[in-house]
């Protein structure tokens, strides 16, 4: 049974490490197993810059990686990965997790919700959120903004959830009425909300669900897909009323790729049999053991998460404010129009852009490249070729004294002109 096995991830049993890395490649599967699938993203990201790269070494990576993640990260950040082989028993190690995950307590706005923190990306959340909570024909409502929600939904169909997408078209987001409506017509189980769907770069309402779900349907549990919100849009796990929050370290949380982290409310955790004490233990500075860790990219995400909590959450998410909406002034003062509709749906993480009249992405990457900057191409269905998606979030939004942003607003100016654009503005 694999979903059996997959709970192992929250629970405290020890099945073997492969049927929760990989929870389901082991099912009599419908579809194939969301975590090796092959997107058209991946696809499309790989061939733009592929030729740029080739015949490169990895000294010769100087250029500001400013996509919607992996972002920049602070030095200190990447010299706690340098460490040499260190246990998964080391004190030190031990008192670096306990630290992270009373912080991302804080990160989240929760004093009660319990962290899980393993080595993987931001997708295998949506494993385990699919393995813990719910059961074969479990209804779930998916409101998708696009890419990402699709690609959550579609994890949850793969583990036999009875799915219902609420999608709303590119730049838009679905309608609080919709969802009111939805949920009171079935019974479900979880509703899933994107808080922001990094392929238009459109931020969802996700205090306006956890209303209407407190008032509607109280039993159903809110999953927030956070990873590309994390520490940079506003989130009050226990005063808002969510469930379950999903994100990883490669966004900005500030530290590279390689942790998964899962944040349940004690609702959730009650409701599975078995407690938490792998990450409890942790938590109270002992050891354990459930699968080896990525010690050293953990330390890095403790360094990282340590420096936003002492900054303060609220002047975190300030700066990631007040960064967006100056690249997004930037853009629309030569004529640029972002993807979202409105400035109420702009995400404070990232920009999604419209490429302008005669201008491709693999041309404007290119010479995006030769001024020191990568960046991403679009990825909505039936979309991705028209626009351009670039990341602010992290380091470079909240120093600013590194200028990350105004280079890359600077190297996107100049790329355009040398591309033959004329502003309209
Ligand atoms: C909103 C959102 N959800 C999920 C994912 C998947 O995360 P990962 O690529 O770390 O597996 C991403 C990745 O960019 C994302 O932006």
């Amino acid at each position: 049974m694999p979903l059996l096995r997959a709970r192992a991830i929250f629970r405290s049993i020890s099945p073997s490490y492969i049927s929760r890395a990989f929870p389901t490649l082991a099912k009599p599967s419908n579809s194939l197993p969301v975590y090796h699938r092959l997107s058209s993203y991946s696809i499309h990201h790989f061939s733009s810059l592929s030729n740029l790269h080739q015949q490169q070494n990895m000294d010769s990576i100087t250029e500001l990686c400013m996509i919607p993640g992996p972002v920049e990260v602070e030095a200190s950040v990447l010299k706690a990965m340098s460490t040499k082989a260190t246990s998964h028993m080391d004190p030190r190690f031990i008192a670096s997790l306990s630290e992270l995950i009373k912080n991302l307590k804080v990160v989240f706005g929760s004093t009660s919700a319990q962290p899980f923190v393993i080595a993987g990306s931001g997708t295998l959340g949506w494993d385990q959120v699919a393995a813990n909570i719910l059961e074969q024909g479990d209804k779930a409502l998916v409101l998708s903004n696009g890419y990402f929600g699709d690609g959550f939904g579609d994890c949850l169909k793969a583990y036999g959830a009875d799915v219902t997408v609420l999608n709303a078209k590119i730049g838009d987001s679905f309608k609080l009425d919709q969802v009111e409506a939805e949920l009171k017509s079935k019974n479900y189980k979880i509703v899933t909300v994107s808080h922001v769907d990094t392929s238009s770069g459109v931020v969802a309402d996700v205090e306006g669900v956890c209303n209407i779900v407190k008032r509607v349907s109280p039993d159903t549990r809110v999953v927030v897909d956070s990873v590309c919100a994390a520490a940079a849009e506003r989130l009050y796990m226990d005063k808002w009323g969510v469930d379950v929050v999903i994100a990883a370290s490669q966004k900005a949380l500030g530290c590279p790729p390689g942790v998964s982290i899962v944040i349940a409310s004690q609702r959730v955790i009650d409701a599975l049999n078995q407690r938490t004490s792998i990450m409890q233990s942790y938590e109270a500075k002992k050891g354990a053991y459930f699968a080896t860790p990525c010690v050293q990219t953990m330390m890095a995400l403790d360094v990282s998460v340590r420096h936003i909590v002492e900054q303060g959450m609220e002047e975190v998410f300030s700066k990631h404010e007040k960064v967006s909406a100056q690249f997004t002034e930037a853009i629309k003062r030569v004529g640029l129009r972002p993807v979202p509709l409105d400035d109420s749906l702009r995400s404070n993480a990232m920009s999604a852009v419209w490429l302008p009249e005669g201008i491709s992405y693999p041309d404007l990457a290119a010479k995006m490249f030769s001024h020191g900057i990568v960046i991403s191409g679009g990825i909505f269905k039936g979309y991705a070729t028209q626009y351009f998606r670039i990341g602010h979030m992290g380091i470079s939004a909240t120093n600013q004294s590194l200028h990350n942003v105004d280079a890359t607003t600077n190297a996107l100016l100049s790329s355009l002109k040398e591309l033959g654009y004329k502003s309209s503005a």
